[in-house]
């Protein structure tokens, strides 16, 4: 029988797919059903900024200077009157403390103290890791690129010397030279890579011309950025590769490892398809490594990465030019005359 077995962030975990953060990891019965139905482990809910400074007075200055934070909080947490940090911790402890998998937290702050701050307090639940959630993109014409890595590399390099339980890094793929960054985060020790993060774009209702800021379940056709990046960071990085978005099915997972992933977040699947839907997964990975005759995941893992694929073509421009080339197909399948 194959052996799903996968260490991440230093912890060993009996297979490689991980919650990923989403809403219904706030109820004990729902993190306990998926501990049951197999995930190796599980990422809580982010606690986000907004929520720290509920407990400061200044919260409505606060939240009008990130206004557009203050939408996706609402979105995001439509309870947020109750959901203050202390709350918060109390929560992270009583879910590790319901649930035999780890737990990992997650800390979206803004201001460089509060990073620091909540990361101890975290660390001090008893939660087995710390995920930081970088979710970032540019506001300023003035703000270089430059600048806004030095910052989070600043907060990785504080994070890690307050705490010791392990960090990792989820991000967006909006950076210049986003391989870059992450070797530079890589060699503060940060333990994993979360690619990447979703981030909730708003829309605009044109009946009400208003914006809203809608729920996003992906979809498998967005799991190709990640599973581009695993396979150009696999054999590169001391960290783990740890892909999400898109990820529903069994198949989906071997992907991601034959790219060169240690571990997968998944979230959108358990929602359209249920908690229990991880067993599937798993049973379908177990089914193609007996029937590939892979007794683990290490004889498989980047197998097909850019450092030992087989295809010159694979992971460079070529296979832009390729897909050109073949629109031939295209046509031919979808025609429009
Ligand atoms: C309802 C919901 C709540 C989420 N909350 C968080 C969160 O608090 N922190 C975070 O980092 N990501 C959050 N996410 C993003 C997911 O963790 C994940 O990165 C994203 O959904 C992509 O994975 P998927 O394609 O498997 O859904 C949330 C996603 C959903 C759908």
């Amino acid at each position: 029988m194959a052996n799903l077995k996968t260490t991440y962030l230093g912890i060993d975990l009996k297979n490689p797919i991980i919650v990923g953060a989403n809403n219904m990891v706030t109820d004990v019965k729902a993190l306990k059903k998926m501990e049951n139905a197999g995930a190796a482990a599980i990422v809580y809910k982010s606690l986000f900024e907004e929520q720290i400074q509920l407990e400061n007075l200044e919260m409505g200055e606060s939240m009008n200077e990130y206004a557009d934070r203050n939408a996706e909080m609402v979105s995001l947490f439509p309870n947020i009157d109750h959901a203050g940090p202390e709350e918060y911790l109390m929560n992270l402890y009583k879910a590790q403390k319901a649930v035999d998998i780890p737990i990992i937290a997650s800390l979206n702050a803004v201001y460089h103290e509060s990073w620091v701050e909540y990361a101890q307090k975290i660390a001090e639940t008893g939660v087995k890791g710390l995920e930081l959630n970088f979710y970032s993109f540019p506001k300023s014409f003035e703000t270089t690129g430059k600048d806004i890595v030095d910052e989070q590399l600043e907060v990785i390099k504080a994070v890690r010397k307050a705490i010791s339980i392990p960090v990792s890094v989820k991000l967006s793929p909006f950076y210049t030279n986003t391989l870059q960054v992450i070797k530079k985060m890589d060699e503060l020790g940060v333990g994993a890579f979360t690619l990447f993060n979703n981030l909730i774009q708003p829309d605009i209702d044109i009946e009400e011309e208003a914006t809203f800021y809608p729920y996003h379940l992906s979809s498998p056709t967005e799991q190709k950025l990640s599973l581009r990046y695993a396979g150009l960071l696999f054999g590169e990085i001391n960290a783990a590769i740890c892909s999400n978005t898109g990820i529903y099915q069994g198949s989906d997972v071997i992907k991601m490892i034959l790219a060169g992933a240690t571990a997968v977040h998944v979230v959108s699947t358990l929602y359209k398809n249920k908690i229990d839907h991880i067993q599937t997964m798993l049973q379908e990975m177990e089914a193609w490594m007996d029937k590939k005759s892979y007794a683990d995941l290490a004889a498989f893992r980047g197998k097909l990465s850019r450092k030992n694929s087989s295809d010159p073509y694979a992971y460079k421009r070529a296979q832009y030019v390729d897909i050109l080339m073949k629109s031939e197909d295209i046509f031919k399948k979808y025609p429009m005359v």
